[in-house]
Order: structure tokens, then C-alpha cells, then sequence
């Protein structure tokens, strides 16, 4: 039996998904709210940065992995205009859900597909811009995930990757005191759920740091990777290109 982790807990490496989706099943009517309240609104300026540095054109293909309630789906949208398109994609239904009513709420309708990163159903060479959004410390096998968005980039394509990573020193101690303590109570407060938000927290710790998660780009495929640290490492933002 090939095991992995999830969150502190060691599992079956074919259990792993089964356990995410419970996550992200229960989480999925109050996930906006959570983020906003967790991050004290930071995740709204670490993804304005992704967007940012998205630099998309109007006419740019542009693939949302692991897109959940859709935040980066809508902002590239507006950027890519009618001539360009943005697919936005998850493994979990009740995500997509919420994002895809979200966005028609707002009058954007876009291609939406539930889909897992690891085995995309796209063509090779075809996007300009692939992005995943708090998703890539979720999938159980990384590389084959950053493999398969390698694959369906475009030569010179981009890869953004944004994800909780490792803090800087001196913000440790405060850093785990909230995500362990403060974290679970607010979630069991606010979505009447604990543990998905302890899994949040441990998950965070288990995944590859900031140094690490470039190595991995880099032997998945990316020629050039670099990293922006974020709130002090809380999050950082991955951009690999296709070269
Ligand atoms: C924390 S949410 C992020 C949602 C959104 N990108 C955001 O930034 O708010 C993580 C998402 O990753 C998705 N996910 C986990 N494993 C996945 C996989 N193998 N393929 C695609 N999506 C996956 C989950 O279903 C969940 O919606």
C-alpha cells in the first residue's frame, strides 16, 4: 500500500481525494465567508497580486485549476474580454457550484468543468495561462498535477501557482498559535465545522515550501520558475514557464 498524508494524518494514497472532497463538501456554503474572516480579507490582495502579475492580453486562453467559488476565474475574465477564455475547473462539485452560480450572479458565464488536476482533459500546447489558487497543497500526487499543467501550457505559457507556504521566522510562534487554536474555533463557529479547518492548518505545514515547491516546477517541466513571497511568507506566489 503506497501511503501519503493528509493533513498530520498518514492515509491510503487512493483515500486521499475521497478525504479532500469531504473537505471541501462541507466547506463549500460558507467558503467565502471563512476566507474573508480567516484573512482578515489578505486572500482578496494576494489574488489582485496573481492577477497582476498575470499580465493577461484580451484574447489569452486561460485555464483556472482547482478554481473553487472562482475569485480568479471572474478577475480573468474581465481581463481576457470576448475574444479570449477562461475554463474554470474542479475536482469538487459543490465548489464549482457555488463558484459557477457566483459568476452568473454577476453576469459572467464561463465554460465550468469538474476535473481533476492531475488528469486534465486538454489538449497539449494550448493555454497561455494556467493558474492554481490554494488547490496544489489538496492533490495528492504534485508533480503529476504540475506535469499535466506543463502539458496543456503553450511553449512560453505561464504557470501561477498561489499557496499558503512557510513563514518567516520571527511570525512562527503567533502564525501556529492562531492557525491551531484560533483556526478550528472560528470554523466551528462560523461553518459548524473543526476539523475541515484543522486539516486546513495541518495541510499548510505538510506542504512543500517555498524553495521546494520551485525544485518540484522545475523537474515537472518549468524552465524558469521564480517565487514572491507574500504577508511574510504566509502565501507565496509560484510562476513557472513553460520553456
Ligand atoms: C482552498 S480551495 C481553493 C479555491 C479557489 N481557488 C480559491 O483560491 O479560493 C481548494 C480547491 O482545490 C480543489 N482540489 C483539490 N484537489 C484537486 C484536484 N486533484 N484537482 C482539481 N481540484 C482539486 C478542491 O476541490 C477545492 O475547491
Amino acid at each position: 500500500m503506497s501511503t501519503t498524508h493528509f493533513g498530520f494524518e498518514t492515509v491510503d494514497e487512493k483515500d486521499k481525494a475521497r478525504h479532500v472532497r469531504g473537505v471541501f463538501d462541507s466547506v463549500a456554503p460558507k467558503y467565502d465567508l471563512m476566507n474573508d474572516l480567516m484573512s482578515a480579507g489578505l486572500h482578496r490582495a494576494w489574488k489582485a497580486y496573481a492577477v497582476m502579475v498575470a499580465n493577461l492580453r484580451e484574447g489569452d486562453q486561460v485555464l483556472d485549476i482547482a478554481g473553487g467559488t472562482g475569485d480568479l476565474s471572474l478577475a480573468f475574465a474581465k481581463k481576457v474580454g470576448a475574444t479570449g477564455q477562461v475554463v474554470h475547473t474542479d475536482i469538487n462539485e459543490a465548489m464549482l457550484r457555488v463558484g459557477r452560480d457566483r459568476l452568473i450572479n454577476q453576469g459572467v458565464v464561463l465554460p465550468t468543468l469538474v476535473c481533476d488536476a492531475e488528469q486534465l482533459p486538454f489538449p497539449d500546447n494550448h493555454f497561455d495561462l494556467v493558474s492554481v489558487a490554494f488547490g496544489l497543497r489538496n492533490m495528492t500526487h504534485k508533480d503529476a498535477a504540475l506535469r499535466e499543467m506543463c502539458r496543456v501550457l503553450k511553449p512560453r505559457g505561464r504557470l501561477l501557482v498561489l499557496e499558503f507556504s512557510r513563514v518567516a521566522k520571527p511570525l512562527e510562534k503567533a502564525y501556529d498559535w492562531y492557525s491551531f487554536q484560533v483556526l478550528p474555533r472560528l470554523g466551528k463557529l462560523v461553518a459548524g465545522d473543526d476539523s475541515s479547518y484543522r486539516y486546513l492548518a495541518e495541510s499548510i505545514r505538510m506542504h512543500p515550501g517555498q524553495e521546494e515547491l520551485k525544485a518540484l516546477m522545475q523537474q515537472s517541466g518549468f524552465g524558469h520558475v521564480d517565487y514572491h513571497n507574500m504577508t511574510g511568507g504566509i502565501a507565496a506566489l509560484h510562476v513557472g514557464i513553460k520553456c
